[in-house]
């Protein structure tokens, strides 16, 4: 918890009780609406319908079919847990234009194979935790070549049917995790960017149960209990990145698997969650000079690396080793040797307290590079490098008059680059304060003579942050996994949302997020809007502290102006720590813009680098459908925290 005590002068912040705080209606389940809102029509079988937005919501009403009378232009159609036990022929024919649909959490058992064909522009699929299905053996995607989402998770399958992708060519994501799958024949596949076969039975990796023909991106193995890999099936995927992890493999399995990496296009091999506790001898050495150029072992039990393991792979460009229990001292100079295209090294969330990076030909240092490592290290060797004392390393020398103490200090000189008075001399003889203020511009021109090669940043989150709504999907996509969802709601909490955003962004809130939850979310009366609604005679902090822990859900709205102001971060920080705590996916970030990446503060970086759930406004109108849908059912759900799905 973010102490405030010292920040706290700052507050000033009108806290008026608002009447949102009285809880209008109060009683167990969701299915009675306290009133209806405009542009809503309580429809049949308790449907709401939004006639403007061509949605229909039927969640949780008890169906037992799929209802038959709601408006037949109905674009997106939300059945999430019903009772529906059959899928028939003529079960969409009333609504072809149905983009969107939902039929998660029911009890199909049987879909006839021409179910879907008339819907012809079907994008989003969600068939996921109906544990009794038995997909038709053939053709039931054969019109659905518009899919972009495919949800397939908990169903029980025991196999898939051959084509099941073969007439859909570009597939965001295919997910397949929790079933019971012990082989795959994929023959027929386009491209796919992500496939996740995530918690299945897989066994064999070998020709005669592991056919996989899709362009991926990403193919996700985790958890699958693999026992024995033909080194020719990983050669001969089509896959960039592949996700391995779960489960204690073999040596002899970890063997073949690097083998088959050596010679296929594999770009990035991802080892997560526990498996690997140390390398034998020689490991990777049949990759040397492959096409690997991105190694990750996000949260193993890694304790030690042996001397030279990753030695002379040329190519690798990025090697990550978050959540381990490496002691950093481990990293000795000689480790670099022959990784001569490696540019990132993440290190942090280890056991680090000493980063040495002693003779590396570092030249100029980056602060942005060392900021999300600074609170886990104590000491730091920068000795035999030759580094460009200016005033651009202003940064580094508070540091160093914080809490780090810099190693082998008389072997820490600066360059014949540096500022004329420091040249040769110790890093600690720069006195910024000194120097700078006055002499910046004079020494500003000296030029550069030195080249600078900067062999190693030690720590990037390096992300794209394009407007993707897959990944949240892929979060969403985690509703398979029952045992993981919270059973309280949101009559168990004293609030229902709280929201937290920066007051130049109240515009939005007002036009746009509270009519959008009053229409979509009308039982969710106990809201708190911003700073105004927190509780009255409370530190400020320890409000927001409250409100948060006390909601059912917490929504946080950034916006460039947002991450830059101090105290918004605070309150981010607060809300992160209960997501720590409490181990619940509790939030939901909005992006109201793209925030640049430089701009983007650490914690963002973090929740975001962590798979959290985030949604990102548009200002396209399709887009914005896309967006409600998708808030509003993140809002109705808490997921425990997991890191199952892959964070990129
Ligand atoms: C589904 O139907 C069964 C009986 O057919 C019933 O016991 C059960 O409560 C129903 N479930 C829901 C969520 O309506
Ligand atoms: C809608 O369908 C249900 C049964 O599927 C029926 O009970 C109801 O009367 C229908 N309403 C209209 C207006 O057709
Ligand atoms: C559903 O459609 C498929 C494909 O057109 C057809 O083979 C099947 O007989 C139909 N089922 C029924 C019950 O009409
Ligand atoms: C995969 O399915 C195709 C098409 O049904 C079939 O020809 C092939 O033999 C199958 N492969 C394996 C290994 O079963
Ligand atoms: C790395 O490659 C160099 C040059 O090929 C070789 O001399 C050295 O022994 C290799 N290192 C290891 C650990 O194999
Ligand atoms: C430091 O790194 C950041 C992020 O990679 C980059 O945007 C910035 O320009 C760099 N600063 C300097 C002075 O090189």
């Amino acid at each position: 918890m973010a102490n405030g005590s010292i920040l706290y002068p700052l507050l000033v912040v009108c806290l008026l009780v608002s009447s949102s705080f009285q809880s209008l209606h109060r009683h167990d389940g969701d299915s009675e609406m306290p009133f209806l809102t405009l542009g809503m029509d309580k429809s049949f079988h308790g449907c709401d319908q939004n006639l403007e937005l061509k949605e229909a919501s039927c969640s949780n009403k008890d169906l037992d079919t799929v209802p038959q009378n709601l408006s037949e232009d109905t674009e997106v159609l939300d059945l999430f847990k019903n009772n529906i036990t059959k899928l028939l022929n003529s079960s969409f024919e009333v609504y072809p234009l149905i983009n969107t649909l939902d039929i998660s959490y029911n009890d199909v058992r049987t879909i006839e194979s021409a179910t879907f064909y008339p819907l012809k522009g079907l994008m989003d699929l969600d068939l996921s935790a109906n544990s009794r299905l038995v997909l038709p053996a053939t053709g039931v995607f054969m019109m659905s070549s518009r899919l972009s989402i495919l949800v397939l998770a908990s169903l029980n399958l025991e196999s898939l049917p051959n084509d099941i992708l073969k007439w859909i060519p570009n597939l965001d994501v295919a997910d397949l995790t929790s079933n019971q799958l012990s082989f795959i024949n994929v023959s027929s596949c386009g491209m796919v960017d992500s496939v996740l076969l995530t918690g299945n039975l897989l066994q064999h990796l070998t020709a005669s149960d592991f056919t996989f023909s899709c362009h991926t991106v990403t193919l996700d193995l985790r958890y699958n209990h693999i026992q024995s890999v033909d080194p020719g099936v990983i050669a001969s995927l089509h896959v960039r990145s592949l996700y391995l992890g779960g489960y204690p493999l073999s040596d002899k399995v970890w063997a073949n698997i690097i083998l088959g990496i050596s010679r296929s296009d594999i770009e990035q091999l991802t080892i997560l969650e526990g498996s690997i506790g140390a390398f034998p001898k020689g490991f990777f050495d049949p990759l040397r000079d492959s096409s690997l150029s991105v190694l990750d072992f996000f949260n193993n039990e890694l304790q030690s690396l042996r001397p030279l393991v990753f030695s002379n792979l040329t190519k690798l460009r990025e090697l990550r080793f978050r959540y381990n229990q490496l002691p950093i001292d481990e990293i000795q100079p000689d480790f670099f040797e022959g990784m001569n295209a490696l540019k990132v090294l993440t290190i942090h969330d280890n056991r680090l307290t000493i980063l040495s990076l002693a003779n590396n030909r570092l030249t100029r240092l980056n602060q942005s590079t060392f900021k999300p490592i600074f609170s886990s290290i104590s000491s730091l060797d920068l000795s035999k490098n030759p580094i460009d004392c200016n005033c651009d390393l202003k940064w580094l020398i508070d540091w160093l008059n914080e809490h780090i103490r810099l190693k082998e200090k008389d072997k820490t000189i600066c360059s014949s680059a540096s500022l004329e008075p420091l040249r040769q001399k110790p890093l600690l003889d720069f006195e910024p304060n000194e120097l700078c203020i006055i002499n910046y511009g004079l020494f500003s021109l000296i030029p550069l003579a030195s080249i600078s090669l900067v062999v190693i940043s030690v720590l990037l989150y390096h992300y794209r942050w394009q407007l993707r709504y897959k990944l949240f999907l892929l979060k969403l996509a985690v509703l398979g996994y029952k045992e993981m969802r919270d059973a309280r709601d949101h009559n168990d909490y004293e609030f229902d949302v709280t929201i937290i955003f920066y007051d130049d962004d109240e515009e939005w809130i007002r036009e746009q997020l509270r009519p959008a939850l009053e229409e979509r979310l009308p039982q969710f009366q106990r809201n708190v809007f911003g700073d105004e609604d927190l509780v009255l005679g409370m530190h400020y902090l320890d409000s927001v502290d409250y409100v948060v822990s006390h909601s059912y859900k917490t929504i946080i709205v950034l916006s460039r102006a947002a991450v830059r102001d101090h105290w918004f971060i605070l309150k981010f920080r607060t809300t992160m720590d209960h997501v720590s705590d409490t181990l619940t996916e509790f939030v939901v970030v909005v992006f109201l813009e793209d925030i640049p990446d430089d701009e983007m503060p650490f914690l963002a970086r973090l929740y975001l680098s962590d798979g959290r759930p985030y949604i990102h406004w548009t200002e396209n109108v399709i887009g914005q459908q896309y967006f409600w849908v998708e808030l509003t059912k993140n809002l109705t759900i808490n997921l425990r925290t997991n890191d199952l799905i892959p964070n990129e």
